[in-house]
């Protein structure tokens, strides 16, 4: 992978620092929350199926542009269509700010050891000879991401929610990474659907 990982990281914290820096009010995101709860759960930790979302404690900037992507429909989200009709982009910088300052929940792994020690050996080293990069250089070694880069916080999310997110990415259907020189794309496109429910199953779990 030589410095190509490092030139993107540097181009993506020059991209996203302006929205990094907080410039969301969690207290007017919270007044326009209350029909988001009814799906991601009143404490944004409690999605009601498990291929939606954890939004709480997540990375300010990733759900900023995230909200964006899906207002304008560059993300589609059937299940989102009107939810932020008519917002500006103050509301989704109120919305991000909101949901980021929520405690994350704790949650456990069902995984068994095997699966765990698949995940894990890709987690932190990455699959060398299939050109595949160490998740933490990105997400950190907790899960939680980068702030300032504005990479999300990948620990704790439902497993059906991450599976359906890396095959989205591996299939091109999810191609909200662009800002990021597709570098999710790039990394699913070489796991297998067993690599990928591995992952899902340890990302559960960890924090
Ligand atoms: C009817 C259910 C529903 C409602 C209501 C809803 N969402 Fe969602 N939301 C979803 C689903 C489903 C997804 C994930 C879809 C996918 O990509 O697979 C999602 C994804 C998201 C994401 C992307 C998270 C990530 O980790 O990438 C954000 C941010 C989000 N929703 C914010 C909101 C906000 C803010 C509101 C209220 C204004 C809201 N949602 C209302 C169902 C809902
Ligand atoms: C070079 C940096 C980098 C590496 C390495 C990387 N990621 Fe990512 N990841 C990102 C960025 C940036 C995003 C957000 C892209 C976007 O906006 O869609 C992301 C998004 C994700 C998401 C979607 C989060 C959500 O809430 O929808 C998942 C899941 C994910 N990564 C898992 C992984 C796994 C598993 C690995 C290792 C196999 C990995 N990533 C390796 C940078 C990276």
């Amino acid at each position: 992978m030589g410095s190509l990982p490092l030139a993107l990281l540097m181009l993506a914290a020059v991209v996203i620092a302006p929205l990094a820096h907080g410039a969301g009010d969690p207290e007017a995101g919270k007044a326009q929350a209350v029909p988001c709860g009814a799906c991601h759960g009143q404490d944004g930790a409690s999605p009601i199926d498990p291929t939606y979302p954890v939004l709480a404690g997540q990375v300010e900037g990733y759900l900023f542009r995230q909200l964006e992507m899906i207002q304008s429909g560059e993300r589609n989200i059937p299940l989102m269509a009107g939810q932020l009709n008519g917002k500006s982009e103050q509301d989704l910088m109120d919305l991000a700010a909101y949901y980021a300052s929520l405690p994350d929940k704790v949650a456990q792994t069902d995984a068994d050891d095997e699966t765990i020690s698949l995940a894990q050996g890709i987690y932190r080293g990455g699959i060398l000879h299939k050109g595949v990069a160490a998740c933490t250089s990105c997400h950190a070694p907790s899960g939680d991401g980068n702030g300032p880069a504005g990479f999300p916080d990948i620990g704790g999310q439902p497993v059906a929610y991450t599976v359906a997110q890396l095959k989205a990415y591996r299939e091109g259907d999810r191609a909200t990474d662009e800002t990021y020189g597709g570098m999710m794309r790039g990394v699913a496109s070489r796991l297998t659907d067993t690599e990928i429910e591995a992952l899902a199953a340890y990302l559960r779990g960890l924090h």
